[in-house]
């Protein structure tokens, strides 16, 4: 044992932690989502509305890109500091699967790293036109 052993000992320890910092960290997935009844089957009362399109993409660039990214692809500027796995908003295999309302509810409810936006996205019409919105980033 000399001095020289254990400075190089340090140095592997040291290297060892900041990797472990450096290498991204495997997201948690959140699992199904549980959609109260009432809201799967809502109607979305402004479907096929092409109107609302411009609508619907000025609220997701304000209030979901930083996380979903431009393309729902869950690469935006603010997914790297998330816990949970925000998803890929642009599958088509799960957007086959979930109705607009329950779109609406995991969009304005959400739950635990997913905002809620009850109190952000007052307007019913912008609400729907956001999830017309959604609809448009499908491929
Ligand atoms: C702070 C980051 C953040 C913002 C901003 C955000 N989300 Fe999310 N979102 C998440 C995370 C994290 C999840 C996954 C939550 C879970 O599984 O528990 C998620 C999940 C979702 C889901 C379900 C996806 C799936 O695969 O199950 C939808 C739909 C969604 N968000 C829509 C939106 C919409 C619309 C907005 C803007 C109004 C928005 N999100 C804003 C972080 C965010």
């Amino acid at each position: 044992m000399n001095v020289r052993f254990f400075s190089i000992a340090a140095l592997l320890a040291s290297t060892i932690v900041l990797m472990a910092f450096m290498i991204p960290q495997e997201k948690k997935k959140g699992g199904p989502w549980e959609v109260p009844q009432e809201y799967v089957s809502m109607e979305n009362p402004y479907k096929d509305d092409a109107s609302l399109e411009k609508y619907g993409k000025q609220a997701y660039m304000k209030h979901c890109r930083s996380c979903h990214g431009n393309t729902g692809e869950g690469d935006g500027p603010k997914a790297r500091n998330l816990e949970y796995d925000p998803g890929n908003l642009a599958d088509a295999a799960w957007q086959d699967k979930v109705s607009d309302g329950e779109l609406y509810y995991m969009s304005i409810i959400g739950r635990d790293e997913m905002p809620n936006y009850e109190s952000k996205i007052t307007d019913d019409e912008e609400r729907w036109a956001l999830i017309n919105y959604l609809r448009t980033l499908k491929k």
